[in-house]
């Protein structure tokens, strides 16, 4: 009988350009390279047992064990590592959400992040953060970027070249930069990124223009952030996700991720910014909360300025966050 145990923390990341659109379904090939901002606030602390006495794989999520398919979601995943390491032994799976889990808030990145982590460290892989990367990326496409910390740019890499498709940081991140988000519905969405997703490359007239739209602005913000040009930096970020939030809107049948309030969080951040002066921009994912790109030093006056329409626990503040950790085992 043997137990190896891998216990790591990941933290989420929030993409600035966004991906959205798989070249490779099987293989998680993204359409277009992205580029993402790792934030403290929110994470996921995973623990794999490999133990040779289990029959079957086991997955509990915040303490409740997984429905069957979901631990074949997750089974299929932990098939890529047991195949690196030439192990057939099952493992079993702990995880705790430190951010609401299929929200929109990239629990699907700190989840295959931190996963990836602890199984390299329970099977004895030693595998470098770039091969983590690509493994990560398998289990969520997201996930990939959630191996670094601050500003990291996820390459779409090459024809069907798993290997050419990885993350990597590209910055630090470590100015004058925070992102607050506002928390407008915490509970899951009904329709996952993955299939938001595909229902826009089939039906979305306007996906077609998605593409170069993202490598146009991909060239901006590396550009800005190289500059620590804030302005260009948040003005890209919220054209990218009203342009990858305008192709659901033009699906078939139409698909929006937005709830009313998100529009009064659009609005405000807007206004924030032409009549106070406010140096924020917004963003938004695959779900209804809107994350407001700032400054670490306006952070608590905008904070306070949006409890005119936010209730205070709705309001969290995030800055830059650190590559995955482990966490110590007992
Ligand atoms: P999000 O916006 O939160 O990333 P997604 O639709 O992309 O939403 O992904 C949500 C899915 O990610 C969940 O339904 C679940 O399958 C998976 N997931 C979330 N957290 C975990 C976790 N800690 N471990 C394994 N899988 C997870
Ligand atoms: C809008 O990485 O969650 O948040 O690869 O199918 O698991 P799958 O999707 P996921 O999609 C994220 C979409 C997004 C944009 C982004 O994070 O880049
Ligand atoms: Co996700």
């Amino acid at each position: 009988m043997s137990k190896k145990i891998g216990y790591y923390r990941a933290n989420t990341n929030i993409a600035l350009i966004k991906y959205w659109g798989k070249r490779n379904k099987e293989l998680f090939l993204p359409m277009t390279s992205s580029l993402s901002l790792t934030l403290d606030a929110f994470y996921t602390d995973t623990k794999v047992t490999v133990d040779s006495n289990l029959s079957q794989d086991y997955f509990t999520l915040d303490g409740i064990a997984q429905s069957y398919s979901d631990t074949q979601k997750v089974s299929k995943f932990v098939d890529l590592f047991r195949h690196l390491a030439g192990s057939q032994e099952h493992v079993y799976i702990e995880s705790v959400n430190h951010v609401p889990t299929a929200a929109g808030l990239a629990s699907s990145a700190s989840a295959f992040s931190a996963l990836a982590c602890a199984l390299n460290q329970a099977f004895n892989l030693n595998l470098d953060q770039r091969t983590l990367s690509t493994l990560a990326r398998q289990g969520s496409g997201s996930a990939s970027r959630s191996l670094f910390g601050g500003f990291v740019e996820w390459h779409k890499g090459e024809g069907d070249n798993s290997d050419s498709s990885y993350a990597e940081q590209i910055a630090d991140a470590d100015w004058d930069i925070a992102m607050l988000v506002i928390v407008i519905n915490d509970q899951k969405k009904k329709i996952s990124s993955r299939v938001g997703m595909e229902h826009t490359i089939q039906t979305s007239p306007f996906f077609a223009l998605w593409p170069q739209e993202v490598e146009k602005d991909l060239a901006l913000i590396k550009q800005a952030i190289k500059d620590k040009d804030f302005k260009t930096l948040g003005e890209v970020t919220e054209h990218n996700a009203m342009k990858m939030h305008a192709t659901t809107i033009a699906a078939n049948p139409s698909l929006t991720y937005w709830a009313p309030a998100s529009i009064t969080a659009l609005q405000a951040v807007q206004s924030l910014r032409e009549d106070l002066g406010f140096e924020c921009y917004a963003t938004m994912d695959a779900g209804p909360n809107v994350k407001v790109l700032c400054r670490k030093s306006e952070i608590d006056a905008l904070s306070k300025q949006l409890l005119t329409h936010f209730k205070p626990e709705q309001l969290i503040k995030a800055f830059p966050g650190e590559a995955p950790r482990p966490l110590p085992i007992d």
